[in-house]
């Protein structure tokens, strides 16, 4: 089982992407998974619920570019909720909504709006992690445990993250043979009756680079030191305070990464300024820590927002200024595309020693101003946008003013 080469995972292969592509796009390292207490292959799936799943499904598919490969729901004897499973490269979204009035996802749904309750990891060995989250104390939500159908064996288990989220693992090779089915045991296989537009693109973001979580104020060193102990991952970068304050609003993050660095985990929490900052207003309406945004990966940014665009999905805007500056010149130098090319997208730019990077931040998906996505293209640099922060949150600021919560 050692070694310290990469391999595609089963979702990466399906969904044709190679190495060279992958340490582009996610930044992907070779590592020695022999070593790692925790080893992580990479994302599962992503599980979203919402308050209306057969919507948002839809909306995944004709915004997002997504498409649907499975489904659970009284159709198949899942009689509470039902669950849509949709792909985009290597990507996997699950969106989940209750049927049955008396259904816990109801009560969820009801305390946090729309949001991610589970962010998936795939793992060789989920009894192996399962031990050293336990003796690394983690909160053991699910013991290991397998489900079967025709299509094969997948072992699970589930730990607790921060607030009511989520990590269940999933081994998808059981005793030499893989599952094969579109998604879990219990799914069927389906598509829907929805029709690209003639000329969209096959798919619209091939990668999931990096989920941020959003906790209380003091809590993010033990969230950091969560990653650290009980699932091996390391330190990719830091950012604290002044760093990424405005005048009016502050936060600390600090970043972990699984071995190969397909999972990273960016960590917020709020520092004391003079109002209130996002991060508190995401700890407000969602009731406490969770998932803030999901970086979804594209090698082509300018197409993704411009299609995105035309679908009505809302980014925030950037400042002319950003792009005016002398300073930006100075900080960027050269990218792939003219820089006016960028400003008529509000796309921001990021360097740093090892290279640049592309992106752009949506506004709040659903109702209450909580979870987002971020488009990222990157070109060498394994960060996070620390140099757009400032401006990042100057335009946040300015929408959180309009909704009355700053
Ligand atoms: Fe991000």
């Amino acid at each position: 089982m050692s070694n310290t080469s990469v391999e595609l995972t089963q979702q990466e292969l399906e969904a044709e992407l190679d190495l060279a592509q992958l340490k582009q796009l996610v930044g992907l390292v070779e590592y020695d998974e022999a070593a790692d207490p925790f080893p992580v292959t990479g994302w599962d799936a992503i599980t979203f619920v919402v308050g209306n799943a057969t919507q948002t499904a839809h909306y995944y598919q004709s915004a997002w570019g997504m498409e649907l490969v499975a489904y659970s729901g009284p159709e198949n004897g899942q009689m509470d909720h039902k669950s849509f499973v949709l792909r985009s490269g290597s990507i996997r979204f699950v969106i989940k909504g209750a049927v049955k009035p008396d259904s816990p996802l109801i009560a969820h749904h009801a305390k946090h709006g729309d949001g991610v309750v589970d962010i998936s990891l795939e793992v060789p060995d989920v009894d192996k992690c399962i031990e050293q989250a336990r003796s690394a104390g983690a909160t053991v939500l699910e013991e290991p445990y397998e489900v079967s159908d025709d299509h094969g064996t997948v072992r699970m288990g589930a730990i607790a993250t921060y607030g009511e989220t989520r990590h269940t693992l999933i081994q998808r090779e059981v005793d030499g043979t893989t599952y094969d089915g579109p998604y879990l045991p219990g799914y069927v296989a389906k598509t829907s009756t929805f029709v690209k537009r003639d000329c969209a693109p096959k798919r619209l973001f091939q990668a999931l680079d990096h989920i941020v979580g959003n906790v209380e104020l003091g809590k993010m060193d033990e969230w950091v030191e969560f990653y650290k102990r009980v699932m091996g991952f390391t330190n990719m970068a830091e950012f604290v305070g002044d760093d990424i304050a405005t005048e009016y609003s502050a936060l600390m993050s600090k970043v972990v990464a699984s071995g190969n660095h397909r999972v990273k985990f960016p960590l917020n929490e709020p520092a004391v300024a003079k109002k209130r900052s996002q991060i508190d207003e995401y700890l407000d309406f969602y009731t406490g820590p969770g998932a803030q945004h999901l970086a979804l990966a594209t090698n082509d940014i300018l197409r993704t927002v411009d299609e995105l665009r035309k679908e009505g999905v809302e980014f925030l805007s950037t400042p002319d200024a950003y792009y005016d500056a002398a300073e930006f010149r100075e900080r960027v130098g050269e990218v792939r595309v003219p820089i006016e090319e960028l400003q008529a997208r509000g796309i921001l730019v990021d360097r740093d020693e090892d290279g640049y990077l592309l992106q752009i931040f949506t506004k709040p998906l659903g109702d209450r101003p909580t979870v987002f996505f971020e488009i990222i293209e990157r070109h060498g640099s394994l960060g996070f946008g620390k140099g757009n922060f400032k401006a990042l949150f100057e335009s946040i600021e300015r929408e959180q003013d309009k909704r009355g919560n700053l």
